[in-house]
């Protein structure tokens, strides 16, 4: 690589004031953001990228699940592009870093390309991914799942939200509702940069993770079904309570996880009670269940352990119960090569750096089913995500920023 494409070097200042500007979209009182997909939020932070992409001299493209591409050509139009992004959807109450980052790490590459006059012989394209977190629409990562053929894209346009409202009408709602062919198409690389979302580059002084994967994760619905009742005529005896059942099925799920070493990670974020009324005996929960773990024969365990225990519950308060799967994601590792091209970059532009497994799911462990892809982790204070509090340090993202331009670049040229 020439002395001037060796020398590159991302904008620091610019890459923050990005992320700043984002991060007002959608801003929360706690100081995160508030961005669920396809949300007017998501639009107006689409909006603000798209205007971004043009001023940086890229085609925009939107596909048909919404995915919005920006493209920088390269000298062979023919040539297949060298990708990176990631999402602008948040969660509820989220941090203005997660996806954020990667896409305007992304942008950032595109724009220092620019001002460095660096050619590439492949087109370069930044994506926004819709829907990764999955908050709104579950599961998540549904369109890069439509993308890497994971989903059929009827399947992923019906994926409803609580309200009962389908990604493809969220999308028309939105204006995103694009007509370009949800991928299909060859791609020479996927390249991802994100917040670790955990403390190991912090703890250890590491600005750069190298990632090597991702561990596996599976997601259910769990439907539980008793009676409604008086909550002061029942006796105790004679009552269906359901929210009962799934308060003691959570306990127990809780349990299940240190039944194995290493532990795999059982969540239960969401719990819907109905009618929900102060004074009648709940006659339905539904709830979800959000398991991983980076050896699929555990996993395989733990959802075995999981449905026999949850069954024990019900039959014991006299209950039905509905054990659905939403989604489920072997682990996986990623392309060697471009591994090695983030642990090369990092050595060359020496950042202290050292190879990390994923553990939060990204749109990356869709893509890498289907193109060569790496991920480049930078550190978050005291590994904080998926909370208002998440933070991180311009220089850090400006150096994964760097790491990113240089694999991509070798990529690419
Ligand atoms: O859930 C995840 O791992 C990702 O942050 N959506
Ligand atoms: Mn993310
Ligand atoms: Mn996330």
């Amino acid at each position: 690589m020439n002395l001037h494409v060796a020398a590159a070097r991302t904008d620091t200042d610019r890459l923050w004031r990005s992320l700043t500007e984002m991060a007002a979209i959608g801003a929360t009182a706690g100081g995160g953001v508030g961005r669920l997909a396809l949300s007017d939020e998501d639009r107006l932070a689409r909006d603000l990228f798209r205007s971004w992409c043009r001023d940086a001299g890229l085609t925009v493209r939107v596909d048909r699940m919404g995915n919005v591409f920006a493209r920088r050509a390269g000298s062979e139009p023919g040539a297949a592009p060298v990708i990176t992004g990631s999402h602008l959807d948040s969660q509820p109450l989220g941090g203005r870093f997660d996806g954020a980052y990667g896409v305007l790490a992304g942008l950032e590459v595109m724009r220092t390309l620019n001002d460095a006059g660096i050619a590439t012989r492949a087109p370069l394209d930044v994506v926004v991914w819709t829907d990764e977190e999955g908050s709104r629409f579950t599961p998540g990562m549904a369109a890069s799942g439509v993308f890497a053929g994971v989903y059929a894209l009827d399947e992923g346009l019906a994926v409803r939200d609580t309200q009962g409202i389908t990604i493809g009408e969220a999308l028309a709602a939105i204006g995103y509702a694009g007509d370009e062919p949800v991928g299909g198409y060859p791609v020479d690389a996927y390249f991802e940069a994100h917040i670790e979302q955990g403390p190991l580059l912090e703890m250890e002084r590491k600005l750069i993770g190298v990632v090597t994967g991702a561990q596996g994760q599976r997601c259910f619905q769990v439907r539980v079904t008793g009676e409604e009742g008086h909550a002061g005529t029942l006796p105790m005896t004679q009552r269906r309570d359901a929210l009962l059942g799934a308060a003691r099925m959570v306990d127990v799920l809780n349990d299940i996880a240190f039944g194995y070493q290493p532990h795999p990670v059982i969540t239960v974020g969401r719990l819907l009670v109905r009618p929900n009324s102060p004074n009648t005996i709940p006659g339905e929960c539904q709830f979800t269940i959000d398991s991983r773990h980076p050896d699929d024969d555990i996993l395989d365990r733990v959802e075995r352990e999981m449905r026999a225990e949850c069954s024990r519950m019900a039959a014991g308060l006299d209950l039905q119960i509905e054990f659905s799967g939403s989604s489920r994601r072997r682990s996986i590792e990623f392309d060697r090569d471009c591994v090695a091209l983030v642990r090369d970059a990092a050595r060359e532009l020496n950042y202290p750096a050292r190879d990390i497994a994923s553990a939060a799911a990204h749109d990356a462990c869709h893509l890498a089913r289907i193109v060569p892809t790496a991920m480049i982790f930078v550190p978050c204070r005291d590994g904080i995500s998926h909370n208002e509090r998440e933070s991180a340090e311009p220089e850090h993202l400006a150096a994964g920023a760097d790491v990113l331009l240089h694999a991509m670049l070798q990529r690419a040229r």
